[in-house]
């Protein structure tokens, strides 16, 4: 199943993704590319040093989302993308992407949704609030893509305990190390397995 990884900065989600499918646990899913909506993001580099081809759509360089959804449809298609991960994807993608991958594009959100997510939740935004509010778990989903913000069929969920002291950094850290980057691709996985048998 020929995926595509939709990134924005870091890309540890995007590593997790390379390290799984060099062990073999990404099923019949292969990553062909790693598209950025930022220049310069590190992702970039990591996507290179595992040989994959990448490009980038800046998205300050587009007036309006619809040209940046455009721009982003043309990249999926050169590339033949069957299946899109949104993997630390800072952007919203429109109608004019969604209609053409229905539930074929899926993203990861550090938290357990319904908890802190929808617009304006996104990164250490997310760890700041549930701090604020007090939670004693939190975690990560991963989920379907479609026109609500946060709001598709969840795929897979996995809590983490908050531990006194944290600050959003290092409720962050624990959050990927122990759900995100777990999730993402054993849900990569699940979606290839039940490609394989359509
Ligand atoms: C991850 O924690 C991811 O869940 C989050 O941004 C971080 C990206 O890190 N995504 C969202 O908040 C989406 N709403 P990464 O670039 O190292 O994978």
């Amino acid at each position: 199943m020929r995926t595509a990884v939709l990134v924005s900065g870091g890309g540890t989600n995007l590593q997790a993704l390379i390290d799984a499918q060099s062990r073999g646990e990404l099923g019949s899913a292969e990553i062909v590319c790693v598209i950025s909506s930022k220049p310069g993001a590190f992702a970039l580099e990591r996507a290179a040093k595992a040989n994959i081809p990448t490009a980038v759509v800046d998205r300050s360089t587009f007036a309006g989302s619809e040209d940046f959804d455009k721009a982003i449809l043309e990249q999926l298609k050169h590339f033949d993308a069957e299946l899109v991960v949104l993997a630390g994807f800072m952007r919203i993608l429109g109608d004019t992407v969604l209609s053409q991958f229905p539930r074929r594009i899926i993203n990861v959100h550090p938290s357990l949704i319904p908890s802190f997510c929808g617009d304006g939740f996104y990164g250490l935004r997310v760890h700041k609030a549930a701090l604020d509010y007090g939670v004693k778990v939190t975690g990560a989903t991963v989920f379907y893509v479609n026109e609500i913000t946060d709001g598709g069929e969840i795929i897979v969920q996995k809590a983490v305990d908050v531990v006194e002291g944290d600050t959003p950094e290092t409720l962050q850290r624990r959050v990927m190390e122990q759900a995100e980057w777990i999730i993402l691709p054993q849900a990569v996985k699940l979606i290839a397995e039940k490609n394989d048998k359509l």
